[in-house]
């Protein structure tokens, strides 16, 4: 009945049951949520763990002591964890312009410091991954950055950052995630191959990777089951935001299923390891937004269907993956055969170069992609 269970690992952002529909064009349409009153909620809809910004959970310096007793109360109620934090650099005006590259020195600092305060928290609780989304870290005008700088203070940060949690000895890593704009005209690291890039460049690329999101990719016009395949290739899927995203457009942060549902299949498929490649272990977070029309039933609906999609993907995805059908499509699509290398041991450049190819008829060969593709989609549609 596609009921979650802990072992699911499912997991859920404060901020998104949380969010209370202001928008560009109006405010609120929905009454503040208590984050605690969220964390219980969350763990009778069968959620494992939550995560939050500084600022979802304790957004008043003067009741931080009580709300986090109280959170802990919640967490030890409910058996839920707190498996990611991560530090808003966006909201207050004071990162207008940016926070750790910003162009301004004292907000550079201010937003460190803030991050370092945050961390102490994370592991406070327990958290091994900390997300870093640089949402005001980009540009609307062209001179009014300069990017390899900028490029230079984000790994200068980013190497401070490291360098604490070891002094600290802290079990945390760092998950960068990418966006190609909103809410700066062009954001920096604007996608997984521009950031995979950017953390080769790190003192000690061990411990960062990334935190991908649906539909950042697909604001961008790429597919996120390759992105998360590659990242995955590169040991860097260190976490992952799921929700819905269709077509280039605004951050859509649908439920995870909406949207782009052939798109959720291959992700769900990719995150389990495509069959026969390196699958991801960490937990399944959701980062969307219940839309501003819904009144707080459809704020619960919403977190419900994230869960209750994934279920019913991950039950498609491997009924496709174990079908026979299926295996005999992908063997004459020659899937299989791409794992060979394409110079065999013991042999030379010159023995490749000295061979015949019947390239006519390689180019006449039969492919079988439209059957594959064609099981796939009757698996998703629940056909077979
Ligand atoms: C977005 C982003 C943000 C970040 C989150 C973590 O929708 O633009 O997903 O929600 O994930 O703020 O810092
Ligand atoms: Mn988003
Ligand atoms: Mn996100
Ligand atoms: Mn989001």
């Amino acid at each position: 009945d596609y009921a979650p269970t802990p072992d699911d690992k499912f997991s859920f952002g404060l901020w998104t049951v949380g969010w209370q529909g202001v928008d560009v064009f109006g405010p609120a349409s929905r009454s503040l949520l208590d984050p605690v009153e969220a964390t219980y909620k969350l763990a009778e809809l069968g959620a494992a763990a939550v995560t939050f910004h500084d600022d979802d959970l304790l957004p008043d310096e003067g009741e931080r002591a009580a709300t986090l007793e109280r959170f802990e109360k919640a967490l030890a109620d409910t058996g839920l964890g707190v498996e990611m934090v991560t530090t808003n650099l966006f909201s207050h005006p004071v990162f207008k312009e940016g926070a750790l590259t910003a162009n301004n020195r004292e907000v550079r600092r201010y937003a460190l410091s803030k991050v370092l305060r945050n961390i102490d928290l994370a592991a406070s609780l327990g958290a091994r991954t900390f997300v870093l989304w640089g949402g005001r870290e980009g540009a609307e005008h062209g001179a009014s950055k300069d990017v390899q700088a900028a490029l230079d203070r984000y790994a200068e940060s980013l190497n401070l950052l490291c360098g604490y949690v070891k002094e600290q000895g802290y079990d945390l890593r760092f998950a960068l995630e990418p966006k190609p704009n909103e809410p700066r005209g062009d954001i920096l690291l604007p996608t997984i191959g521009h950031a995979l890039a950017l953390i080769s460049e790190l003192e000690d690329p061990s411990m960062v990777g990334l935190n991908p999101e649906v539909g950042h990719e697909e604001m961008a016009g790429l597919n996120f089951a390759h992105g998360l395949s590659q990242a995955l290739w590169h040991d860097k899927l260190f976490h992952v935001d799921l929700n819905g995203q269709h077509g280039p457009r605004f951050d859509q942060d649908l439920r995870f299923g909406a949207g782009n549902l052939r798109g959720a299949f291959w992700t769900v498929d990719a995150l389990l390891g495509s069959g026969t490649s390196k699958a991801y272990d960490g937990y399944v977070h959701f980062d969307f937004k219940p839309p501003r029309a819904e009144a707080a039933d459809g704020v619960w609906d919403s977190a419900r269907s994230c869960m209750r999609n994934y279920l019913i993907l991950r039950e498609r995805v491997q009924a496709f993956r174990a079908d026979p059908d299926v295996a005999a499509a992908l063997e004459a699509a020659e899937v299989g055969t791409l794992s060979t290398p394409t110079l065999a041991d013991g042999e030379s450049l010159a023995d490749l170069r000295a061979a015949t190819y019947d390239v006519e008829g390689l180019a006449e060969r039969s492919i079988g992609m439209e059957a594959l593709d064609q099981l796939a989609l009757e698996h998703l549609l629940g056909v077979r």
